[in-house]
């Protein structure tokens, strides 16, 4: 599988009770533009316009890692003329934002199977993270065609490949060949448009993320929603499974039980 360049090693949030990192399903452009009678594509741009207004007011607030769901590898499934406009909408989107991602100082990473798309998208991406990967302000990871199943599997392939002992696997070696390789896993998932589901983004990475979802469509999505939503994460308690009280007292002795004689 074809990666993004390594991350780079980016400052921790500004703040303890701010997620390291931020994920989000950007979900209900198309329920945006049917409540305006418009064609789905406009809700899409009307999404690509909400990116830089949440990617400012992360870096603003010190979250320094931001992944977007752009794409998934189920959405070959839509109409043609909606796949064939969103894949211009990424191109154009590069073409337009590249110069402000570099000069802000913002790492871009596309994670996905980049092999599937266009050649054209392709060299595109990979200049474009090329050119950012200096960048050690911020990171941006953009996932195009991407699913968390299938990047499991490449993983797994990768390593099969390498001539990785597979038996003796461990869950270390299966993080590091992952697109998210040297990044934290997400602290925070948030989606839009209020429907409770992953829909196989970052499975592996998302095993003890905290999720928010909003009701709110994203081209609606502002920066309060963003500060809404790390607040309520600085409120939860994470335990990664642990428990919340302190553990139970040794166990006493039992007193001698009396058979009365
Ligand atoms: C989900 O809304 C959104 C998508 C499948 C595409 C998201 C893409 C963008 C916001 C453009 C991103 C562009 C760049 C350059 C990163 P939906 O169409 O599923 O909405 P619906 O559920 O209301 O129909």
């Amino acid at each position: 599988m074809q990666r993004p360049p390594r991350p780079a090693a980016v400052p921790p949030p500004s703040r303890p009770e701010l997620p390291h990192h931020v994920a989000i399903i950007m979900d209900g452009n198309g329920r945006w533009a049917r409540r305006r009678r418009l064609p789905r594509i406009a809700g899409h741009r009307a999404g690509v316009a909400t990116i830089r207004p949440v990617t400012e007011e992360c870096n603003r607030l010190g979250v320094h890692i931001l992944t977007l769901y752009a794409f998934s590898t189920e959405n070959w499934s839509r109409p043609r003329s909606e796949v064939a406009a969103l894949m211009r909408l990424f191109s154009e989107t590069i073409d337009r934002e590249i110069d402000e991602l570099d000069a802000e100082g913002i790492q871009l990473r596309i994670l996905g199977r980049r092999e599937e798309l266009g050649d054209r998208l392709r060299a595109k991406i990979e200049q474009a993270e090329a050119r950012t990967a200096h960048n050690s302000g911020n990171i941006l990871n953009v996932a195009i065609n991407y699913g968390g199943r299938s990047e499991i599997v490449d993983a797994v392939r990768d390593l099969a490949e390498s001539g990785a002992d597979l038996r003796s696997l461990e869950e270390a070696d299966l993080s590091r060949s992952l697109y998210t390789a040297g990044l934290p896993d997400p602290d925070l998932i948030v989606r839009t448009a209020g429907e409770l589901r992953i829909s196989n983004f970052l499975l592996w990475q998302a095993a003890y993320a905290e999720l928010y979802v909003t009701e709110t469509l994203w081209p609606d999505f502002g920066r309060e929603d963003l500060q809404n939503a790390l607040r309520a994460f600085a409120e939860r308690e994470r335990r990664f499974g642990a428990i919340q009280t302190p553990p139970d007292p040794p166990d006493e002795v039992a007193p001698a039980v009396s058979h009365g004689g």
